[in-house]
């Protein structure tokens, strides 16, 4: 390993980034140790204030775009030469832990000032981003930072998408690009040279194995669904159930059958009905209309294009009495990452003396979206029992510091590329 991505490894500061981390972790802290800090929320105003803070105080150019996403650049000797990029996301989960995207940001920002303190100069400039919406919890789907910025979506695709409350995304997008009105807007789709994301593992093999580095190979397919169902309301007293055009009723009828068609032996198949909205949502009100959204996942092209196929026509036979909607709101196929980012990965973990091992990710991740336009891999640390979207989130300060390590060593490396 290069000298100088060795002394930028050495510099990183193991309390200093963990205090960062309880902080961040204030801002829409609720209990249980966790953090519900939506995309485009007052919480997540409030974080990324607290990071741009943070980047001024080191004289880092700051600047945003379109849909919100925060770039961080720290100078390299080639203006002109197109950035190595690094980062995560600031959203959580509704009850979400305090790692699970910071963790990559504050990693990151670790990573430039670790560089700062060993006096590296690198040729590329170095960016940490900070992608919004990355987990679609509140305004569906994820990774939609990332996904707008390399062009695979428009911000226009979105802006009508609303939240549980009826809030549409355009205006709580516009509520947070006018929190920062001296920020500099900058385009979409920059070229990168390269990316890197740092995460908790968010499952259960690093820390099973007894190994701090998880050098990640790729990550599997995604499929995210819109499904309402569309009945008729009525009095639960006086109508009988022979008549009735129950849209929940249904809804779970649909449900069952999904489950059935995503049953698999070898327990590799991920399906998830993890919202449900019922309206008008009384008890003595026959439900009208059911929307429920389906996350399905699976490593291998073949299957997830067939299991995906067969979401609508297996709802359409199993619903008998409403009307169906499906809308596809993601279809991300599985991603393999750049070979000599991984081997850069690899080198730093060797060369820092950690344990490590290649592992593909389960999770999604704005990596995904970089690596079909730059050179893209990423570094997993353990968290503690691999719990994850879950308060009880939580990973080791010295985990946490190696990763950044890792980190700040492979973007030296490839930042002088
Ligand atoms: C990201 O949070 C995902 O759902 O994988
Ligand atoms: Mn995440
Ligand atoms: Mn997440």
């Amino acid at each position: 390993m290069r000298e100088d991505a060795q002394d930028a490894a050495s510099r990183v500061d193991e309390a200093r980034l963990w205090q960062r981390h309880m902080e961040m972790a204030e801002i829409g802290a609720i209990p249980g140790n966790g953090v519900n800090r939506a995309a485009f929320s007052k919480e997540d105003i409030a974080a990324r204030k607290r990071l741009i803070g943070w980047a001024r105080a080191r004289g880092y150019a700051i600047a945003t775009d379109a849909i919100g996403n925060l770039f961080i650049r720290r100078a390299g000797s080639d203006p002109n030469a197109p950035p190595v990029m690094t980062g995560s996301h600031m959203d959580s989960q509704p009850r979400g832990g305090r790692f699970d995207g910071i963790y990559g940001v504050l990693a990151g920002l670790e990573a430039l000032e670790a560089m700062d303190a060993a006096g590296v100069c690198t040729r590329r400039p170095v960016e940490l981003v900070a992608w919004s919406n990355e987990e679609g919890g509140r305004f569906p789907p994820c990774t939609m930072g990332s996904a707008v910025y390399t062009g695979a979506r428009a911000v226009s695709d979105f802006e009508s998408v609303i939240d549980n409350e009826g809030v549409r995304l355009g205006n709580a997008l516009k509520e947070t690009l006018e929190a920062f009105p001296d920020l500099e807007r900058r385009a979409l789709n920059a070229p990168a040279a390269g990316y890197i994301e740092a995460h908790i593992e968010q499952g259960p093999l690093l820390e099973r194995e007894g190994k701090t580095i998880g050098v990640v190979t790729g990550i599997q397919g995604l499929r995210w669904f819109n499904v309402e169902i569309l009945g008729e309301s009525g009095h639960a007293g006086t109508t009988p159930v022979s008549t009735r055009r129950d849209a929940l009723r249904e809804a779970i009828t649909a449900i069952n059958a999904l489950h059935e068609l995503t049953r698999d032996a070898s327990d590799t198949v991920r399906f998830t009905i993890g919202r449900v909205l019922v309206t008008p949502n009384s008890p003595n009100t026959i439900p009208s209309h059911v929307l429920f959204s389906v996350d399905l996942r699976h490593p291998d092209p073949a299957t997830i294009a067939r299991l995906g196929n067969a979401v609508e026509p297996t709802i359409r036979r199993a619903v008998q009495t409403c009307a169906i909607k499906v809308t596809p709101t993601l279809h991300d196929d599985p991603c393999a990452f750049d070979p000599a980012v991984i081997a850069s990965i690899e080198h730093a973990a060797q060369a820092l003396a950690l344990p490590y091992r290649r592992m593909p990710s389960g999770a999604s991740h704005d990596a995904m979206y970089m690596a079909r336009v730059c050179p893209t891999g990423m570094i997993f640390v353990p968290c503690e029992k691999g719990v994850s979207h879950n308060e009880a989130e939580n990973a080791r300060p010295e985990d946490l510091a190696a990763g950044a390590r890792v980190l700040a060593a492979a973007l030296v490396e490839l930042a002088n590329r």
